[in-house]
């Protein structure tokens, strides 16, 4: 899979898939990830990319022309599946959705800044609008790298056994069970029976029960989606 990011500081994802999985989802050649500098298509010689609001008000809008020309020649070399802007106003980003997007080829992620990319970019060219949570942040950029992230780890051949992401939270609607490793006993406080006794049945109806326990205290709104 390849992922396209048009950013105007692509400083900040310089670091976010040189580590851990990223890295080696990259180094097997299953994950590419590029950044590109929207002022590469700035339309001036003050490297201008974005502009005061019509109407008025606080905040600069990254302009449509920059942006336009950015696709428009990143387009000449692939197909995109989808066009992603990244905004606090986008649909919430889930399990289902990295789950959808990580069955994709060719993805772009446009980053926003300031107050935002002129609505009629939204309208001709993004085809799916994704928030990372009800908060603001100061650019795309980090949303970006969570959404690369949670798509890069599902890849096929990107996990081993051990980091499987079968067994997530989320991945069936229910928050993953609690976990434990050696010693069985840490300064008096003990590890599950169950979990010691090596009967693998018994050990996922405790799992599965921890996991219902748990999504009913934490997220019961997750027991309602289908
Ligand atoms: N850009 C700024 N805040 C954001 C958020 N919460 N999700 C996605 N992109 C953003």
């Amino acid at each position: 899979m390849t992922i396209d990011i048009i950013t105007v500081v692509p400083e900040l994802l310089e670091s976010p898939f040189n580590h851990s999985i990223m890295k080696r989802a990259r180094e097997k050649g299953l994950l590419t990830v590029r950044t590109h500098n929207l002022r590469k298509w700035a339309i001036n010689k003050h490297m201008q990319v974005d502009d005061y609001q019509f109407g008025g008000g606080a905040g600069m809008v990254m302009m449509p022309e920059p942006l336009a020309n950015a696709i428009n020649e990143l387009q000449q070399d692939k197909k995109f599946d989808e066009i992603i802007y990244m905004t606090p106003d986008g649909v919430s980003f889930n399990q289902k959705t990295a789950n959808l997007l990580s069955m994709k080829e060719n993805i772009l992620i446009i980053c926003g800044h300031y107050k935002g990319i002129d609505e009629r970019i939204r309208q001709t060219y993004v085809t799916r609008e994704i928030s990372i949570g009800d908060y603001v942040l100061s650019g795309g950029e980090l949303a970006a790298a969570v959404v690369v992230d949670a798509i890069g780890r599902l890849l096929p051949g990107v996990l081993n056994d051990e980091t499987s992401a079968l067994f997530d939270s989320f991945q069936d609607n229910l928050l993953a069970p609690p976990v434990y490793t050696r010693p069985a006993d840490f300064r008096g406080d003990k590890v599950p029976e169950v979990l010691l006794q090596g009967d693998p049945k018994k050990v996922e109806e405790w799992r599965h029960e921890q996991s219902l326990q748990r999504t009913k205290e934490r997220r019961p709104d997750l027991l309602d989606e289908e």
